[in-house]
């Protein structure tokens, strides 16, 4: 469990409210996030977790702006960053805040990369875009390429600028898109599940020098990931998505000792424990919704073992106040008795 969850954060800097996001296609619109809200502060960690196509990317994307257009669009919500309406700002204005207020490391490292340009070219240019600076010395933004290469743990700096991505493995290429999201000191870093390509070791370097660079410039992060293990060791707040909305939201310590929602409960138990002695790996009975379905009712009730008639008919309210705790939310109508918790799966 995360040794620093009970310490102090500073001021919001990212706020969002009932962020909702629509893909529009040919014969439907899915709802890929949908009403969704969460507060971050500086210095504090938010993880994001669901199963795939949960909608996950598509709030990063939003939340920079980078929906994939004309398909998506974000239709409702209110998004702040450091007190500004993301929503309000015409297509310049964001330009100037994305790497420079708010960054995102992408889920494929691979493709963040330009294969064609050299791993030096690509760092500079990235302080130029995020600076907006087109006047500083070549040379400058150089020796700034090399120390942010340098910080982000890439031996022989100077030596690896002039060296093209397919040179690099694919942890350093990870280190390398790191260190670009970085080079701006943003007060919001979004890293999209930066590790799944990356083996344990590998991983576990990576988190560790994420974490670094957050106690040294004290960013939010958002940290997507499937992994609830992750979570525990990284994140002071968790955010449960399924299909688009924000099922359970609390403190770590509170949702990993409380898991109030049957789907958290059962993310939390698909995860397999070296010490627990188990003959498989439990899995989620069912699939995921349509995004483009009606919901007039839980999402989660035609996968869930406690779900009743009424929750096939009604969407529940967000119940506040789960385990003791003001901040700790969920939408389950179980939750209207106040001792109920979900079992076993
Ligand atoms: N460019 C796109 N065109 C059409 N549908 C899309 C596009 N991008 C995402 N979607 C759909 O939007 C929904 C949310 O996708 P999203 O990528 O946000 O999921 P995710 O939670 O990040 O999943 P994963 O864990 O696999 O990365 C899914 O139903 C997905 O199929
Ligand atoms: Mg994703």
């Amino acid at each position: 469990m995360n040794k620093n969850a009970k310490r102090q954060f500073g001021h919001t800097v990212l706020e969002v409210k009932e962020l909702s996001t629509h893909l529009f296609l040919k014969h439907e619109t899915l709802k890929a996030v949908d009403g969704l809200s969460f507060t971050l502060h500086r210095g504090e960690t938010l993880g994001i977790v669901g199963e795939s196509g949960s909608g996950k990317s598509m709030t990063a994307l939003s939340l920079l702006r980078l929906e994939p257009k004309p398909a998506a669009d974000v239709v409702g919500g209110e998004i702040w960053l450091e007190g500004e309406d993301i929503l309000k700002k015409n297509p310049e204005e964001l330009r100037k805040i994305r790497g420079r207020s708010i960054s995102m490391i992408l889920q494929d490292p691979q493709s963040s990369l330009n294969p064609v340009f050299s791993i030096g070219s690509q760092v500079v240019e990235a302080f130029r875009v995020q600076e907006d600076h087109r006047k500083s010395r070549k040379a400058e933004l150089k020796e700034r390429a090399v120390e942010i290469l340098r910080r982000v743990g890439i031996a022989e700096p100077e030596h690896r600028m002039s060296n093209y991505p397919h040179e690099m493995s694919g942890g350093m290429k990870q280190r390398i898109v790191g260190g670009i999201a970085l080079s701006g000191t943003p007060s919001v870093l979004i890293a999209d599940e930066p590790t799944t390509s990356l083996d344990v070791t590998i991983q576990a370097q990576y988190l560790r020098l994420l974490k670094e660079f957050q106690n040294t410039h004290q960013f939010g992060l958002i940290f997507i990931t499937h992994d609830f293990g992750i979570v525990a060791n990284l994140c002071d707040r968790v955010l449960v998505m399924y299909a688009g909305k924000g099922v359970e939201y609390g403190p770590i310590e509170s949702i990993f000792r409380t898991p109030s929602h049957p789907y958290t409960h059962a993310l939390m138990h698909s995860v397999p424990s070296m010490n627990k002695k188990t003959e498989k790996l439990v899995s989620i009975p069912g699939q995921p919704p349509m995004l483009g379905e009606i919901r007039s009712a839980c999402v989660f009730a035609p996968r869930c073992s406690y779900a009743d008639e009424r929750c096939r008919t009604d969407v529940p309210p967000q119940f506040t106040g789960l385990s003791n705790d003001e901040t700790h939310t969920a939408y389950c109508w179980r939750l209207e008795d106040r001792n109920w918790k979900p079992k076993a799966y």
